[in-house]
């Protein structure tokens, strides 16, 4: 089937899902934090949880990574998640039970049980073939299990997982810094060119 045939199919069935009343306890994407949207938007009035990323901080090209992400505090008594990757050539993939895949992005299937005070969803990530430095982003949300929006809560992190070499950086020399010819797909994302000038002034640094 043509890939765009079954966006709009996917698209189609969960906005049958979803409604009337938007519902999200089994799964939604677009929330991880990623595009500044998280789960914190509807769920309210419970406590913020912690959350976090376990997992290599690095990968070869094409390897895949085991993760963890893990919700803890909050309402703890079920919780969800969304879990989305800045890179089109990565790709995520559900370990855990009650997760699944929704688009690029993984989320629950249903809401899952707190296991003393934490709750954790493991899943992998394929790397990209080439060197190439990618952000992990997740939204857990820490739930009073009420099947309503409100008495609970979410936060966000990342993870950078630098691919190989990670995204290249020119090095500047005596004319200045060129202008950079690699990292196009990288260019609409503020933190990745935070990293590479941070990067850039660090090697000014290292160099002077
Ligand atoms: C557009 C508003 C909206 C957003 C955004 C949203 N939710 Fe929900 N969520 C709801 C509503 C409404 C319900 C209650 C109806 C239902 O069960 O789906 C709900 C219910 C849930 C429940 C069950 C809550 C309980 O106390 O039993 C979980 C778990 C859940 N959502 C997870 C998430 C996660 C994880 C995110 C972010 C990645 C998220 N939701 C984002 C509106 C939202």
């Amino acid at each position: 089937m043509h890939p765009l045939i079954r966006i709009a199919g996917v698209f189609t069935v969960s906005a049958l899902w979803s409604s009337p009343a938007f519902a999200t306890s089994t799964g939604i994407t677009g929330q991880s934090g990623k595009d500044g949207m998280s789960c914190a938007t509807c769920h309210k009035g419970g406590e913020p949880p912690t959350v976090e990323f376990e997992g290599p901080a690095s990968l070869d090209p094409g390897a895949t990574g085991q993760y963890t992400f893990i919700i803890r505090g909050g309402a703890a008594k079920t919780g969800g998640l969304d879990i989305a990757v800045d890179n089109t050539d990565a790709t995520l993939q559900t370990v855990s039970t009650g997760m699944k895949k929704l688009g690029a992005e993984l989320t629950h299937s249903a809401p899952q049980p707190f296991n003393a005070g934490e709750l954790r969803f493991n899943f992998s990530l394929v790397a990209p073939a080439t060197d190439v430095t990618l952000t992990i982003f997740g939204a857990g949300n820490s739930t009073n299990a009420d099947l309503k929006s409100d008495g609970d809560r979410s936060s966000t992190t990342k993870l950078s997982v630098k691919v190989g070499k990670g995204t290249p950086v020119d090095v500047p020399n005596e004319e200045g810094p060129k202008e950079s010819d690699g990292g196009c797909a990288a260019a609409g994302s503020a933190p990745v060119w935070g990293a590479m000038l941070a990067g850039l002034a660090l090697l000014r640094r290292r160099q002077g």
